[in-house]
C-alpha cells in the first residue's frame, strides 16, 4: 500500500507533485495528508491539511519535502506518531539516506531528485534507495509524473542534481540571455521573447518525440557555412558550452556535497 501519503512540506516542489498527481489521476486528494504550516485547506481541496499528530499514523508513505536546512526539526516533530512500517521518500537536496533513516527511527528510505515539471507530467526523477521496497515506493510516487532514472550509487545523486534537478534553471537562464541578445539585435523585447520561448518549446518537443540524439537534431538544422554554423562556432568554440558546462556542473556538485554535510 502506497497511500495515504503524508507530505511533510507542500511548497513549490511538494505542491508541484500534488498538481501532477491530480492531472495524471495517480492519487486521489483524499489519499493525501499535508503537513505544512503555510498550507490551507482551500489550497489542497480534499486532502487532510494539518490534522492532529495522531492522524499521521495512517500514512503508509512519507514524502519529506521541506527545505534541507530544517529537515531534522520537521522529522523530529512527527516521528513518534508514524506507523513502524511507513516508508520514507525524501526529495531534500543533498541529505543522505542513512541520516534520514536514522532520524526516522530506521525506516526504509528512498532519495529522489525531481524537477518541477512533475506538475505537468513531464518531470524527471533520479532515485536512489538502499532497499527494493523503498525504491518501489519512490517509483510509485514519481513514475506517474516523471521519467525515472535509478542510481545504484548514492554518490551519483550529486551529479544527477547538477544535470537534472538544477538544469531547468540553466535553460531558463539561456532563454533569458537569448531574448536579451535578440533585443540587442533590434527586435522589440516582446518579439524577442515570443520568438525565443516558442522556438525553445518547439525544439524541446521535437527532442521529446524521441528517436534522435540532440547532436543529430543539431546537424539537421545546421547548414555548412550558414548562419547557425556561424553562431555555433562561438557557442561550441573555445570558452563555449564544452568549457562552460563542465565548470558549471563542478560548481553544482561541490555545492551539493557541501549541503549534504
Ligand atoms: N524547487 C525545486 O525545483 C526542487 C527540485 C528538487 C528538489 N527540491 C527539494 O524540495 C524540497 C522543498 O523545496 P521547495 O522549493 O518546495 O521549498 P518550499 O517552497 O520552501 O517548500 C517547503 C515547505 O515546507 C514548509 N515547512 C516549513 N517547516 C515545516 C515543517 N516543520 N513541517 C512541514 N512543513 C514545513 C514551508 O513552509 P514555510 O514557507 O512557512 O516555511 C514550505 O511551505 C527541498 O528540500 C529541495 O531541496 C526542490
Amino acid at each position: 500500500m502506497t497511500t495515504p501519503i503524508l507530505l511533510l512540506g507542500a511548497g513549490r516542489m511538494g505542491g508541484a507533485l500534488i498538481e501532477g498527481w491530480a492531472k495524471a489521476g495517480a492519487f486521489a486528494a483524499g489519499d493525501l495528508i499535508v503537513r505544512d504550516p503555510a498550507a490551507t485547506a482551500a489550497a489542497f481541496p480534499g486532502a487532510q491539511v494539518n490534522p492532529s499528530l495522531e492522524a499521521l499514523s495512517a500514512a503508509r508513505t512519507v514524502l519529506l519535502a521541506v527545505k534541507p536546512q530544517i529537515w531534522r526539526q520537521a522529522v523530529a516533530d512527527v516521528v513518534p506518531h508514524l506507523a513502524p512500517d511507513a516508508v520514507i521518500v525524501s526529495i531534500a537536496a543533498g541529505v543522505r539516506a542513512a541520516d534520514i533513516s536514522e532520524a526516522f527511527g530506521g525506516r526504509a528510505v528512498a532519495r529522489v531528485m525531481p524537477t518541477t515539471a512533475v506538475a505537468v507530467g513531464l518531470g524527471t526523477a533520479s532515485i536512489y534507495a538502499a532497499t527494493a521496497q523503498a525504491r518501489a515506493r519512490a517509483h510509485a510516487l514519481l513514475a506517474p509524473v516523471a521519467t525515472v532514472v535509478d542510481l545504484e550509487d548514492e554518490g551519483l545523486m550529486h551529479a544527477a542534481t547538477a544535470v537534472s534537478g538544477s538544469a531547468p534553471a540553466y535553460l531558463y537562464a539561456f532563454i533569458e540571455a537569448l531574448e536579451a541578445a535578440g533585443a540587442g539585435q533590434g527586435l522589440t523585447p516582446e518579439d524577442a521573447a515570443r520568438l525565443a520561448r516558442s522556438t525553445i518549446v518547439g525544439a524541446a518537443a521535437l527532442l521529446g518525440q524521441g528517436g534522435e540524439d540532440p547532436a543529430e537534431l543539431r546537424r539537421q538544422v545546421t547548414s555548412p557555412g550558414g548562419t547557425t554554423a556561424a553562431a555555433l562556432s562561438v557557442l561550441m568554440g573555445e570558452g563555449g558550452f564544452g568549457d562552460l558546462l563542465p565548470r558549471a556542473m563542478a560548481q553544482a556538485v561541490k555545492r551539493s556535497e557541501e549541503l549534504g554535510g
